[in-house]
C-alpha cells in the first residue's frame, strides 16, 4: 500500500513518520512547503502523480486563537482542503484519513460524545473544522473516515505540554484553567489508532482519544508530577486552579469535550490507553531523546 502523509511537519505527522509504515507499506511523507493542501491544482498534479492506495491528512490551521482573526487562511487549510482531497479520492477511488476535533462540540453535553451528536463548533477553527468534516463526508461517503481527537499533545511541536514544561521552568507559580474538561491525547496513541484504522478501512466518522477524563489544571499537575519524577524539571512549583472567566481568550473553548470510543474500538480492535499512563511515556521519550 502506498500511503500519502499531509501535515507532516506537525506534532502528529511526525510521529506518524516515525511509527508508519505498517511493514511493506511505502509512505510518502509531504511536508506544506511540498504540497499545499489548499492549492486544489497542486493538489491534484501531486497526488495524481503518486497515485496513493490511502491518505491521511494530519495538516490543519491549529492555532486556535489565531484563527479568530485569519478566518481565511483557517478556513483555506481547514475546509477548502480537505474538500479537495476528498474530492480528488471520490474520483480516484482512494480512501482517505481526515483527522478532526472535539472542537466541533459546543460543550454542552452532560456525557461523552458519540460520532452521531449534534455538533454546534463555538469558534472560527471549530467551525473550519467542521466544514471540512462535511465536505469530507459528502464528497466521499463510502471512502473516508473522519476521526475526531482532543487536546493532542506530544514531544514535537507546540502543545500544552511542552507550554506547562516551560512555564514550569520559568515561573513561581501557575494558574490553569479547571472548569473545562476533555481528555488529553498523545500522538503514540492516536498513531496506533490510526495504523487500526489503514487495516480496516473504515468509513464513516469515529473518536478517538486516550482513556480517562480530566481539566486543564488536572493535567497540569499530572506533567509537573511526571517531569519532576524523570528528571525533566527540577523544582515543583505551586499550581492554582482557576475558572475559565479568569483566564479569557479570543477563542470560545468547548467546557466539555470528552468524547466517546466505543464505536472506534469495537470497528477497528483498539482500545486508548489511560492518558496518564501515554503522558508518562511521553516524557519518558522526551528524557531519553
Ligand atoms: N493539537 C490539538 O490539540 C488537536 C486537538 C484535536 C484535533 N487536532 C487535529 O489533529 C490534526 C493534527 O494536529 P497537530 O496537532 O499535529 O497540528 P500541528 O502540529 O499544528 O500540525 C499541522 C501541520 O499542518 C500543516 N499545514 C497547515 N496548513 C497547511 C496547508 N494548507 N497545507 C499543508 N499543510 C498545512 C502545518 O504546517 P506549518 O507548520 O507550516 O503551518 C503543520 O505542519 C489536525 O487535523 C488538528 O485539527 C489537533
Amino acid at each position: 500500500m502506498k500511503i500519502v502523509l499531509l501535515g507532516a511537519q506537525g506534532q502528529l505527522g511526525l510521529t506518524l513518520q516515525q511509527t508508519l509504515p505498517p511493514a511493506g507499506h511505502e509512505v510518502i511523507a509531504l511536508t506544506r512547503a511540498e504540497l499545499d493542501i489548499s492549492n486544489e491544482s497542486q493538489l491534484r498534479a501531486r497526488l495524481s502523480e503518486i497515485k496513493p492506495d490511502a491518505i491521511i491528512n494530519a495538516a490543519a490551521y491549529t492555532a486556535v486563537d489565531a484563527a479568530e482573526q485569519d478566518d481565511l487562511t483557517a478556513r483555506a487549510a481547514n475546509a477548502a482542503g480537505p474538500k479537495y482531497l476528498a474530492s480528488w479520492a471520490a474520483e480516484n477511488q482512494t480512501w482517505l484519513l481526515h483527522i478532526s476535533t472535539d472542537f466541533v462540540f459546543s460543550g454542552r453535553m452532560y456525557r461523552p460524545y458519540t460520532p452521531t451528536d449534534q455538533t454546534d463548533p463555538l469558534s472560527i477553527y471549530g467551525r473550519t473544522k467542521l466544514e471540512g468534516e462535511l465536505h469530507v463526508r459528502y464528497l466521499a461517503p463510502a471512502n473516508s473516515l473522519v476521526l475526531r481527537t482532543s487536546w493532542v499533545y506530544s514531544q514535537f511541536g507546540r502543545n500544552f505540554l511542552k507550554t506547562m514544561l516551560r512555564l514550569m521552568a520559568e515561573k513561581d507559580s501557575l494558574s490553569v484553567v479547571d472548569d473545562q474538561i476533555g481528555t488529553p491525547t498523545s500522538t503514540w496513541g492516536l498513531a496506533r489508532c490510526i495504523d487500526a484504522a489503514l487495516q480496516h478501512k473504515p468509513a464513516g466518522i469515529l473518536h478517538w482519544s486516550d482513556a480517562g477524563v480530566a481539566s486543564w489544571y488536572d493535567f497540569a499537575v499530572a506533567i509537573q508530577d511526571e517531569a519532576l519524577r524523570a528528571g525533566l524539571l527540577y523544582k515543583a512549583v505551586p499550581i492554582r486552579a482557576i475558572p475559565g472567566t479568569a483566564y479569557p481568550t479570543p477563542a470560545k473553548r468547548p467546557s466539555f469535550s470528552v468524547l466517546d470510543k466505543q464505536d472506534t474500538i469495537a470497528q477497528l480492535h483498539c482500545a486508548p490507553e489511560h492518558w496518564r499512563h501515554e503522558l508518562v511515556k511521553v516524557i519518558n521519550a522526551m528524557r531519553n531523546s
